[in-house]
């Protein structure tokens, strides 16, 4: 159960990336075609994956009124409408809620119902969905944001062949089970060894689960009850540590023959990190199912964090070349980032304080007392200490250097994280959850004024002041603090020099 752990948070980032697609390059499906195992599952919130493919890439929802749109293409073949979506989502929040399939079989992929081991923390016991929000072509993971369909066409059953490719962001992960990416059961329950075959993505779930040299993160198969980085025992010192920003990572499997691939998604080529049989106990023949699942486990494990920005599912098992091939296209599309925050700029090493911008508040600024953040009253006639308590020292992001990190003024080595959703104002720890927590993309105000801070590790989530104590919060989610009642004004600071 999603509260069954302590609760805290595992995460995801927003990452904001350009794509410049190159001439006339053929797609990555149409590439599997001309080897004769087309995708029948093609998913991607960047680009077309067919060189002719013109329909809806995914589905935005925003917060301010519900209304959803399309995103597509700019042109046969191209890079996701990001400016439609800027303008769509302009002053509000805006969510993923439908991942089309552009392969024509109509494997869509929406928001993860419950299954075995957890029910999603969404009202209905669904999933988190990802945000959107500035971030216009990625798809950026949460903690528990999954999305599935159980009820697929053309996908590969039983022992049939497939391929898997996917384009993921390799320094996102965690070892929470399991950001995957793939095939798996059709009731959203263990089924069995042998009842999934998708990419996985991480450190492991830290249960005697598969590892590959180094402390990773790897490329790995969840085939159900295990990932694997190889044959038994599961430990392959073959599948290296993944350190490059963009990573293909590649999964397929045959009758009894199963490989992991993997390489940098913007140079290079692919190495193949195993090839050949399949594990005991249960793995040979495979009882595929053909379901298809991103960001959870096959039974809706949804402890995992990580980003995905395209994949495919084949039917038949590709060939080294032509997965070869497939990342050339890749390399050509040009993944690369941009910046993650907007508005009024923030200086390292300045010291700043933030004062709310909700009519009701305007004379309250981000404080602290112990632990708790919150607003309180300050003027420049307050004492010593609540100036000090309402002043941060901008850091460098402890958890992502392109946003950053507040550091208390009256109790330094302290800083602003979040915790079960509140703000708090902890000692940093190191670790790499702290670190992750302690990080803040400031972005324009949603109203207008000054800037709102996005979480680093969940992006649908802004600081936000509700009854004076400090939160972060997503726009109409399921906590009274979400409420959509004054959202863009709650979430909205105005930044000037420190009081202290
Ligand atoms: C900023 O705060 C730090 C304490 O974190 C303090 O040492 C420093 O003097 C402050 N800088 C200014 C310009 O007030
Ligand atoms: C929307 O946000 C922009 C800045 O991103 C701001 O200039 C504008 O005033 C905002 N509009 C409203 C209605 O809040």
């Amino acid at each position: 159960m999603f509260f069954s752990r302590p609760v805290r948070d595992r995460f995801s980032s927003v990452l904001a990336l350009c794509l410049y697609v190159t001439g006339s390059i053929a797609g990555p499906c149409d590439i599997y075609s001309s080897g004769g195992t087309p995708c029948v599952a093609a998913h991607s919130t960047t680009r077309a994956l067919y060189d002719s493919y013109t329909g809806a890439l995914y589905q935005v929802s925003r917060g301010s009124d519900g209304a959803t749109t399309d995103i597509s293409p700019l042109s046969a073949g191209g890079v996701a409408n990001s400016g439609a979506q800027d303008s769509f989502c302009a002053n509000t929040t805006c969510l993923i809620t439908i991942i089309y399939d552009q392969s024509g079989h109509g494997n869509d992929l929406t928001q993860a119902p419950p299954g075995g081991a957890a029910s999603g923390p969404d009202a209905n016991g669904y999933d988190y969905l990802a945000s959107a929000v500035g971030a216009p072509v990625t798809l950026n993971g949460e903690k528990a944001y999954g999305y599935r369909n159980n009820n697929v066409k053309g996908t590969a059953t039983g022992d049939e062949p497939e391929g898997l490719y996917a384009v993921f962001d390799g320094t996102h992960y965690n070892t929470g089970c399991c950001f995957d990416y793939g095939n798996a059961e059709t009731n959203s329950h263990d089924t069995g060894n042998g009842h999934m075959e998708a990419i996985y993505f991480g450190t492991g779930d830290g249960s005697g689960r598969g590892t590959g040299s180094g402390s990773g993160p790897w490329i790995m198969a969840d085939l159900e009850n295990g990932l694997f980085s190889g044959y038994d025992p599961i430990n392959n010192a073959a599948d290296p540590t993944i350190t490059s920003r963009f990573v293909t990572a590649i999964v397929k499997g045959e009758s009894n023959q199963w490989a992991i691939r993997g390489g940098d998604a913007t140079s290079g080529s692919l190495s193949t990190y195993y090839s050949g049989i399949r594990p005991a106990n249960g793995y040979n023949p495979m009882q595929k199912e053909g379901a298809i699942i991103l960001g959870i486990g096959g039974d809706n494990s949804n402890n995992a964090q990580g980003t995905f920005y395209e994949g495919v599912m084949t039917s038949g098992y590709p060939s080294d070349d032509i997965e070869n091939q497939v990342q050339a296209n890749i390399v050509a599309a040009g993944y690369a980032t941009t910046p993650l925050t907007s508005g009024p700029g923030l200086t390292v090493g300045e010291n700043i304080s933030m004062r709310a911008t909700t009519a009701c508040c305007t004379t309250r600024y981000l404080a602290h007392t112990d632990s708790t953040v919150n607003t309180q009253v300050v003027t420049s006639s307050s004492g010593t200490s609540l100036k000090q308590q309402a002043s941060w020292t901008v850091r460098t992001g402890l958890g992502n250097t392109a946003c950053f990190s507040f550091e208390s003024v009256d109790s330094p080595g302290s800083f602003i994280r979040h915790s079960n959703y509140e703000l708090k104002v902890n000692a940093n720890d190191g670790s790499k959850i702290f670190s992750e927590d302690a990080t803040f993309c400031p972005q324009a105000g949603l109203n207008g004024q000054g800037n709102s801070f996005r979480s680093w590790s969940y992006p649908t989530r802004y600081w936000r002041h509700y009854n004076a104590v400090g939160y972060i919060a997503s726009n109409g989610g399921p906590h009274d603090f979400d409420s959509a009642v004054s959202f863009n004004d709650d979430v909205s600071f105005v930044v000037s020099g420190g009081f202290a």
